[in-house]
């Protein structure tokens, strides 16, 4: 066990499984009281269940990220348990269902962005009011490389594009409360999910994984490694900022050229 995040009290959204569960796992290893929150609740108390047994510290609270009083419950419940609140990771997000503009249907864009932007805005606002009265905190948003290059999924990347702009927004608006707001664009990252969306399209991950110069996809601990550097004081002096978790795939494209 490590002490990182002794003394504080996390939220992770979405961490039944993928990112969010190698996060909150990660995150009481450091000694954070974690809450671990989704929709998934038997997928979100097995999450709880495998921290407890390493002698960690979890709860589950279960909490539609879009929804309102859902979102209010789960602040009150960290509140409640831990009696502070001082990091929260916005990871829980939707992406199935989108493709092309002009297949998407408008009923998946409004699902789409009522989880993934609306969602953040919720859990960021329920947060950082309970971060004031905590004299301040830490709020990690998962984005994605989807939202700093055009690459597939139409409402998926309008909606990261938005935790960009919220993210800088919020850093500049609460940096005088002691709040620091930062996000990761993660590339292509191999969770349960995405291994099984994989399985079903044969030599898809072999034409994925030529994009990234590194030759390789990622793993959920190099986003949750990211996630507890920003949770930490060791990123004290940072914020506004995004990191990209992405195997090199941002920096460019490598090109063979001889001038010899
Ligand atoms: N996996 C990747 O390749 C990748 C790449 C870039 C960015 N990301 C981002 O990282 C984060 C985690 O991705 P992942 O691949 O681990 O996701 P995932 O799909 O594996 O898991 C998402 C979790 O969120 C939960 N969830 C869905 N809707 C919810 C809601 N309304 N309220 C609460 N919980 C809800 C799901 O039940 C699930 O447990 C997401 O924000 C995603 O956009 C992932």
């Amino acid at each position: 066990m490590g002490s990182r995040l002794k003394g504080k009290s996390a939220i992770v959204t979405g961490s039944a499984t993928g990112i969010g569960k190698a996060t909150a796992v990660l995150f009481a290893k450091e000694g954070a009281g974690v809450v671990v929150s989704d929709v998934d609740e038997p997928g979100g108390q097995q999450v709880v269940a495998a921290i407890q047994a390493e002698g960690g510290d979890a709860i589950f609270v279960g909490a539609d990220v879009s929804q309102a009083a859902d979102v209010e419950r789960l602040a009150e419940a960290t509140a409640r348990t831990y009696g502070r609140l001082n990091v929260l990771v916005n990871n829980a997000a939707v992406y199935r269902g989108d493709g092309n503009i002009l297949s998407v249907p408008d009923e998946i864009w409004d699902r789409i962005m009522a989880v993934n932007l609306k969602g953040t805005y919720l859990c960021c606002k329920f947060a950082i009011a309970r971060m004031i009265q905590s004299g301040g905190g830490s709020i990690v948003n998962l984005s994605s490389v989807n939202a700093l290059m055009g690459l597939s999924l139409t409402a998926y990347t309008a909606s990261k594009g938005g935790v960009q702009a919220l993210t800088r927004f919020l850093a500049v608006e609460f940096a005088p409360k002691g709040i620091r707001v930062n996000s990761i664009c993660p590339g292509t990252i191999m969770t349960e999910n995405s291994i099984a969306i994989y399985r079903e399209r044969p030599g898809l991950e072999e034409r994925v994984t030529k994009m990234y110069p590194m030759e390789k996809l990622g793993a959920p601990r190099d986003v949750a490694e990211c996630a507890l550097f920003l949770a930490s004081d060791e990123s004290s002096f940072v914020t506004g900022a995004s990191f990209v978790v992405d195997g090199g795939l941002m920096a460019g494209r490598r090109f063979e050229l001889d001038y010899t």
